[in-house]
């Protein structure tokens, strides 16, 4: 039951590629406070298991947006002891539509800080992971402030580049379940909705990335 609860926490999907832009940057945060816990992680506080079994369906991709960065230094700890924000540490798996793991992957991640504003001059917030041998990865940071697209705020998301040898690269943003600013929101795929769970002062959320065999 385990690996059906694990399972039961992944947001596997196809889905369209999304052309359009990310919006516009703007240092005006939304409240945090609407994200809700929707299930509980049991997991231990190790990295997870390579699930028993997987699902054929490839992670989904969504929009790069316009503040992707190349040269991100290799680290899986973006956020500083003194950084505003609710903690957040998200691990899962990545691994092929034949549930076979994909050690020595990078996970390029970006994302706002609690203001909602992304670092352009520098890399604050911005962090490249490697995957371990069974495919596993480990990111600890904050949850993304929002940041106005327009007139709506976007939902918060984090952002994700997975290249892995002999894979097309996967270009995708994470979103987190019960963001009031989901619905609605031009660019979201619910498939890349991330179930995560309050355990004292810390998120928790699990995503497993899957890639075309
Ligand atoms: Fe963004």
């Amino acid at each position: 039951m385990r690996d059906l609860t694990r399972r039961s926490l992944l947001g596997f999907g196809f889905g369209s590629l999304i052309l359009a832009a990310c919006g516009s940057r703007s240092a005006t945060s939304a409240p945090r406070d609407a994200l809700i816990p929707t299930t509980h992680i049991d997991d231990e506080d190790e990295l997870p298991p390579v699930p028993m079994a997987c699902t054929a369906a490839v992670t989904a991709r969504n929009i790069e947006g316009p503040f992707y960065k190349r040269g991100a230094p290799h680290r899986s700890v973006l956020a500083d002891p003194d950084d505003p924000g609710e903690r957040l540490r998200l691990t899962g798996v990545l691994q092929t539509t034949r549930c076979e793991p994909i050690g020595g992957a990078t996970i390029d991640v970006w994302q706002a800080n609690a203001a909602g504003d992304y670092d352009n001059d520098g890399f604050r917030f911005r962090g490249a992971l490697t995957t371990d041998a069974k495919g596993r990865y480990d990111l600890r940071t904050i949850v993304p402030g929002r940041y106005l697209n327009g007139e709506r705020y976007r939902p918060a998301h984090i952002h994700i580049k997975v290249r892995a040898r002999g894979f097309a690269v996967l270009t995708t943003q994470l979103y987190f379940a019960g963001d009031p600013y989901n619905d609605g929101d031009p660019f979201i795929d619910d498939t890349l909705i991330m179930k995560h769970a309050v355990e004292g002062e810390l998120r928790r959320a699990r995503f497993d990335f899957v890639l075309p065999a």
